[in-house]
């Protein structure tokens, strides 16, 4: 979810709702805002997208305040009803709450208020917090409290079980903001005579760059010419004051009829970023941020990679060069899964955790499971001061600069840069027998952007041939090697854009089962490795793409310049740069983008934001 809170001279609610715009990708199930208006609290709430409510707003206007907060849901506890959108009221309508996670013992504390006489209304969670809240602010202000709401704000988590990021306002305190972070995202910003909460910098980033992270089990209080920040426990905290390295135009479409788009043409770029400064001119790597010791490196042995959706199957591209260049043993496991089958780790596993937004909370977890056995952990990460990042032992960011839209494209395109360099690093700081393909790979990568530039200059039969599929139900991809990941990567895609039936098959497995899905005219999609590194899987999978075609399948090949063994099984051939086999995913993933991309458009969908989706997903 997306949370957002103001006060300052300009009007909360305009500022409110252009925050929630920015921070629809974090889910968009429903939209509320609560504004603080002449010592009375005005609210309203709508069901589906952020439009709704801003046609709500427009049909029944809410009086103008100069302190608000607003939120965009994604649906965990209730359905996206406008019952249950946020913000939550208490029985008074004094106090409004909005809230991002889960709160575990919700159950139990509402038969507790009901007891004592509370009417509650939604199905959520969050609602008992707006009801705790109005209890103990009456108590502190009555035990004659001054920062009222804070105090109860405190006294509330202190009860509560979950994860949570609570955002509230009091009409009695009508120049306060009060928020509390627990697990999910929560960030000031600070601005003059004005301040802002919001789950994400995005947010606010078109009035300040200034911004201040909280820390886990916190709770601030923003009035208009301050911020303060205590623990749970009301002792006062350090936080961490940073500025945000861009600006409110590289959140913006750009000229783009959707972010995707917009992101999938600047993956060339995003590659280099995260290349930058990271070779030395003598074609060593130079990692400095991961600031775990080469010694300590030397020693490991193990490593297990943990992430979700599009990041696994990074990882799952990651094992294969970890294990070739390092020879160190490498699994790659769902995060979601991960801790749950009391994984093997010690002092000697290095745990890589994959996450373009640092949040995520399956990876979250994954992480804290591993440090708790002793394990190193380096994260891999896109948001600078994100959760998983300040809880790992060392990250290396991808540049991939902000992704909006909430299928992933050039976060993962500099999730596989970034996995590349530190498998490289490893070979490197190990010496393994590899060095001369290391430095050959190292020199490889830096003509890498051009080549994902070269293939996005060709997509225009790809888009053609995506239109054309419109009205198909099912398109299976095939790959093997790195190719397989990348064949689930282009079934995610096409899953969460088109809402079509898609699968991926590590093409050998075919055969024992899969193949009998096969019918005349199926569209398949092959991702074909180099005939030049490992040929003999080059020579398997062509006999693959022979074997789905005598059965009536639509071939679409996606093969190597001057590979002319494919050409004769190739209804439709995607071709793509050469690349040495291990980064062949930098190329061959970016037309299985589009074509989803392509899809999605062609049977109507919302390609930012498909339905049932959020980008950061908050909650296990
Ligand atoms: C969500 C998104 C996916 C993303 C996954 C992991 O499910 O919809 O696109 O790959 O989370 O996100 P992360 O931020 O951890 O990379």
């Amino acid at each position: 979810c997306g949370i957002v809170g103001y006060v300052g001279a300009q009007s909360a609610l305009d500022v409110v709702i252009a925050g929630l715009k920015r921070l629809e990708y974090r889910g968009y199930d429903s939209a509320g805002v609560a504004v603080l208006a002449d010592g009375k609290l005005v609210s309203a709430k709508k069901a589906g997208k952020l439009v709704n409510l801003e046609k709500e707003l427009v049909a029944q206007p809410l009086p103008a305040g100069s302190t608000g907060l607003g939120h965009t849901r994604w649906a965990t506890h209730g359905g996206p009803t406008d019952v249950n959108a946020h913000p939550h009221l208490d029985n008074s309508g004094r106090v409004a709450v909005v809230h991002n996670g889960i709160i575990e013992n919700f159950a139990a504390l509402r038969a507790e208020l009901a007891e004592r006489g509370h009417r509650l209304e939604s199905e959520t969670d969050t609602e008992v917090v707006a009801h705790l809240l109005a209890e103990r602010f009456e108590a502190v202000r009555g035990a004659g409290g001054a920062a009222g709401l804070a105090e109860a704000m405190r006294q509330v988590c202190r009860r509560l079980e979950g994860a949570f990021t609570l955002v509230a306002v009091h009409a009695d305190e009508p120049d306060v903001v009060v928020g509390a972070r627990r697990n999910s995202p929560l960030v000031v910003g600070v601005g003059e005579g004005e301040n802002f909460l919001a789950s994400d910098v995005a947010a606010f980033i078109a009035h300040t760059r200034s911004a201040i992270e909280l820390g886990q089990d916190q709770v601030v209080e923003l009035r208009r010419d301050g911020v303060s920040v205590t623990g749970f426990d009301g002792a006062p905290a350090a936080v961490r004051a940073y500025h945000v390295d861009w600006d409110a135009s590289a959140a913006e479409k750009g000229g783009y009829d959707y972010f995707m788009l917009k992101e999938i043409a600047e993956q060339p770029k995003a590659v280099a970023d995260t290349l930058l400064g990271r070779i030395d001119a003598s074609g060593l790597l130079t990692l400095d941020e991961v600031r775990i010791p080469a010694s300590v490196l030397r020693e490991v042995d193990k490593v297990v990679i943990v992430a979700c959706g599009t990041a696994y199957h990074a990882g799952m591209i990651a094992k294969l060069a970890i294990e070739h260049w390092t020879r160190i043993p490498c699994e790659t496991e769902l995060a979601s899964e991960f801790r749950y089958r009391d994984p093997i780790l010690d002092q000697r596993t290095l745990v890589i955790a994959i996450s373009q937004s640092g949040e995520t909370m399956d990876t979250l977890m994954a992480l804290r499971h591993a440090r708790e056995q002793g394990a190193r952990v380096l994260a891999v990460c896109n948001t600078n001061g994100s959760t998983i990042p300040r809880e790992s032992d060392a990250v290396l960011y991808t540049h991939a600069g902000p992704e909006v839209a909430v299928a992933s494209t050039k976060a993962f395109l500099t999730q596989l840069v970034a996995c590349y360099l530190v498998a490289l690093y490893l070979g490197q700081v190990r010496g393994t027998k590899w060095g001369d393909e290391i430095e050959a790979v190292i020199r490889e990568l830096s003509d890498i952007a051009a080549a994902v530039d070269r293939v996005l200059e060709t997509m225009e039969p790809v888009r053609a041939l995506a239109r054309s599929l419109a009205d198909k139900d099912t398109v299976l991809f095939l790959g093997r090697h790195v190719g397989y990941p990348v064949a689930l990567e282009g079934a995610l895609k096409l899953k969460e854009l088109a809402y079509m039936h898609a699968e991926g098959f590590a093409a050998g497995e075919l055969k024992h089962g899969p193949i009998a899905l096969i019918e005349e005219d199926l569209p398949v999609v092959v991702v074909v490795p180099s005939p030049r590194g490992r040929s003999v899987l080059h020579d398997k999978i062509v006999s693959n793409i022979q074997e789905i075609r005598a059965r009536g399948a639509r071939t679409i090949v996606i093969a190597e310049e001057g590979d002319e063994a494919v050409v004769p099984y190739a209804d439709h051939l995607i071709r793509i740069p050469a690349t040495p086999t291990l980064l062949q995913p930098l190329v061959a993933t970016v037309p299985l983008q589009v074509f989803a991309c392509e899809l999605a458009t062609a049977r109507g969908n919302e390609v930012d934001q498909p339905r049932n989706l959020a980008k950061s997903v908050t909650v296990e």
